[in-house]
């Protein structure tokens, strides 16, 4: 049974000691492996490899993160390489990540490194702040992991983390500063990245979003919505309004040789830059729009797809045809596409064998996915 809990006082820094303690304990015993960390003893990580997953992790989790961040790190394994890379490979191996001009500040941010600053990330939270594409999360992370700085390092892992310690009592999103002045209150000197990535660990595996798991924390003895009783109600949340709603048509048109036509997509705007099936305009709630060549085409049913801001149904028509286009080999779209346009183009190609290429042919549309 863990000790009968407390109300943690308001100000806990006689406690702070202790409790930073607990924490660096637990993770030494318990943080995860993950590709981009060092090994335990072993030297400090490289920048280049903390910048990049801080990056890819700013939207999603580990796990989806972990193959991207290996494949980056394999093909361009020094920020010269990346910055040398071509745009339209790193836009095409982002595919999947979602949040596409972060590929953009990606690149500018690896160019700006090799060219302005001879290939070596600065060291400091101000210096990293300066850079193109480097928020405040990222500056933070990449100095308290890569360069051991005291920086206070806050991501939706750490603000839960925080809310439960302290039982805040206000919702999100009002409650952010407060939920970063408590995390700052318990930063210190010693272990700054240990520090920063036991707090992810800790929101990550024990103090979950749903079910805290809160018989494995090692803070229970200071945590005031453990003392509560009910420290899943932490954090409080501002009902969110709904998502909108839209709507649309992507074309899979496939030519003789069972190419499917491609568009780059423009640079500003959602997915700007990306290479996509051509689609009607969907900035509103229903579209029709006249189809991108002028040939027969069949209904293919329709896709939904979940952006940070809107959904989206995607109605799917399929044909045979030439034009100007992309021509690109299916697999290697599947491959590449962003999962939106993936989806649309799995559909299309599930549509029936008229036109489909011999390899995809008796395939479901989910073994096609990587
Ligand atoms: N989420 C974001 N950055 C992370 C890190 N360095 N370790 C674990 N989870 C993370």
């Amino acid at each position: 049974m863990p000790p009968v809990p407390v109300h943690p006082p308001a100000d806990l820094s006689a406690e702070r000691p202790a409790l930073r303690a607990a924490l660096l304990d637990w993770y030494d015993a318990h943080g995860r492996t993950l590709a981009w960390r060092a090994a335990p003893g072993a030297a400090a990580p490289d920048p280049y490899r903390v910048w990049l997953s801080e990056v890819m992790l700013q939207q999603t989790t580990t796990p989806h993160a972990t193959p991207y961040f290996q494949a980056f790190a394999s093909r361009w394994p020094t920020v010269p390489d990346l910055a040398a890379a071509e745009d339209s490979d790193v836009m095409a191996a982002w595919a999947g990540l979602g949040y596409y001009a972060r590929a953009r500040n990606l690149l500018a941010c690896a160019r700006a490194v090799a060219h302005d600053h001879g290939g070596a990330f600065p060291d400091t939270e101000a210096g990293l702040l300066a850079l193109p594409g480097v928020g405040a999360y990222t500056a933070a992370a990449v100095a308290a992991i890569a360069f051991d700085r005291p920086a206070n390092v806050v991501d939706g892992n750490v603000e839960r983390v925080m809310a439960r310690l302290f039982a805040v009592e206000t919702p999100l999103p009002a409650a952010k500063p407060g939920l970063r002045r408590l995390a700052a209150s318990l930063v210190g000197d010693e272990r700054p990245g240990d520090w920063a990535q036991a707090l992810m660990d800790l929101g990550a595996t024990v103090c979950r979003p749903g079910r805290p798991l809160c018989e494995l924390c090692p803070l229970t003895r200071w945590c005031a919505g453990f003392g509560s009783g009910a420290p899943e109600r932490y954090p409080l949340k501002t009902k969110k309004a709904d998502r909108p709603h839209r709507a649309g048509v992507a074309w899979v048109l496939r030519d003789d040789r069972g190419r499917v036509a491609l568009v780059r997509r423009p640079d500003k705007g959602l997915l700007g830059g990306m290479t996509g099936l051509p689609t009607s305009d969907w900035s509103g709630p229903a579209a029709e729009a006249a189809p991108p060549v002028a040939v027969e085409w069949r209904d293919a049913g329709a896709v939904e797809h979940v952006f940070t801001h809107f959904s989206l149904t995607l109605s799917v028509r399929t044909a045979t045809g030439a034009g100007d286009f992309l021509w690109t080999d299916p697999d290697e779209a599947l491959r590449s596409l962003p999962t939106v346009f993936r989806k649309a183009l799995e559909r299309g190609l599930s549509l029936g064998p008229h036109d489909i290429g011999e390899a995809l042919v008796g395939q479901s549309p989910r073994t096609l996915r990587r």
